[in-house]
């Protein structure tokens, strides 16, 4: 492997819609870490709301001003520190994007999402380092290996995007005698659409108000029937349901419309799990939910034993999550790949290194 140097430039986001460049020191993996060779690192609907455009979270959910952004990434072990359990130089991986504790009892059961410990939670491209940098200092517990089969740009889509679609849809359980609506037609709501298809739902139908979005997942065949998001949504969805509405829903727009759509188009005894964060909804409790006997869960990211059943089955199912990259960007250019993210006219959004930058060919 080439030699490492001492320093490299990282992208960080000040928190008015810009991206800035700085010098940092390349870190030498202590105890447990080791130091990866960024291969890709992509964007997330989530570092735009919270952290392109300005710095929402507060104390340890917070953005630490100057931190290199970029919770997405993945790569190959460059350098191992002292004590490697299981990883070893050369290894591709990806990675669980929140260092957690490792002893709360949310961490115990592998949702490092949500550890409980202020000290130590610490999310990559947040409160420590994050991907946008040629190299990243990793913990070895945060790692799942890359089976050979899966690209870099396809390793790094599976911790945000695909492993909390994955949770969100185990948690409200899909086979074949399911039709599934999607809301909200960006990167997350395109995996959900994919991952219910190969978890078994018979028939899919995806919403979005955006034009361009619906034509990313018409083009990639995503879905049974993609529907602009408008008034009649859910007329429509209950037309192409017999009448009934669809036995799950996953809601990925966060937009209150959105929401209310996968309430209201979910028939009798449904279920629907809410995914995209931030903003409010407003519905009836005993037309929209009780007296349907609908039940609506919360999914939070996912946690690591998931993940890595998650490559597995992405490798059984022949799934490449690098199929929704539409743009792919070096680093010096940063700044153009998360004014595209915003602006919302593209699939999934990456920033490349080496032979990641060419990529193979996607939508
Ligand atoms: N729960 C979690 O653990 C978790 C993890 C990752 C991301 N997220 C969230 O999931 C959401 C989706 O992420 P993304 O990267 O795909 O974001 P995104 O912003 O790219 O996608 C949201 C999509 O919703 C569409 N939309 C807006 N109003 C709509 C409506 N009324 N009906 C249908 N569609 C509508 C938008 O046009 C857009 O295409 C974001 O809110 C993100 O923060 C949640
Ligand atoms: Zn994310
Ligand atoms: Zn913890």
């Amino acid at each position: 492997m080439s030699k490492i140097p001492k320093t490299m430039t990282g992208a960080y986001l000040p928190g008015d819609s810009t991206v800035e460049f700085k010098m940092y020191n390349i870190p030498e993996p202590g105890h447990g870490e080791v130091l990866l060779k960024t291969k890709v690192c992509t964007i997330c609907g989530s570092d735009i709301r919270c952290i392109y455009h300005e710095h929402l979270g507060k104390g340890p959910e917070g953005y630490q001003k100057g931190m290199i952004a970029g919770h997405e990434p993945a790569g190959q072990i460059i350098k191992c520190g002292p004590s490697m359990r299981r990883f070893k130089e050369g290894d591709r991986v990806l990675v669980y994007h929140i260092s957690g504790c490792g002893l709360c009892n949310d961490c115990r059961r592998g949702y490092m999402i949500s550890c409980t410990s202020e000290k130590y939670r610490k999310a990559y491209g947040w409160q420590r380092n994050g991907g946008m940098a040629p190299y990243i200092l990793v913990e070895e517990k945060d790692l799942v290996l890359l089976p050979d089969s899966l690209t870099y740009a396809d390793g790094a889509q599976v911790a945000c995007g695909f492993g909390t679609v994955y949770e969100g849809l185990e948690k409200i359980g899909i086979c074949g005698n399911d039709a599934v609506l999607v809301t909200g037609l960006g990167p997350v709501g395109l995996a959900a659409l994919q991952l219910a298809k190969a978890m078994g739902a018979t028939l899919t139908i995806g919403t979005d108000v955006s034009e361009a979005r619906m034509k990313i997942a018409k083009k990639l065949k995503l879905a049974d029937h993609v529907i602009k998001a408008g008034p009649d949504t859910v007329a429509q969805i209950r037309a192409l349901t017999g009448g009934m509405g669809v036995e799950r829903a996953v809601e990925c727009s966060a937009n209150d419309k959105g929401r209310l759509t996968a309430i209201q188009a979910t028939r009798k005894w449904g279920k629907i799990v809410f995914i995209g964060e931030g903003g409010t909804v407003k519905f009836n409790p005993s037309p929209d939910i009780i007296h349907d006997q609908k039940t609506i869960y919360g999914s939070w990211v996912t946690n690591i034993w998931r993940m890595e059943e998650l490559v597995e089955r992405l490798v059984r199912w022949n799934i490449h999550p690098d199929k929704l990259i539409t743009h792919r960007f070096p680093l010096e250019t940063a700044s153009e790949a998360y004014a595209l993210m915003a602006g919302g006219n593209c699939g999934k959004v990456a920033v490349c290194f080496d032979e990641e930058l060419k990529g193979r060919k996607s939508c």
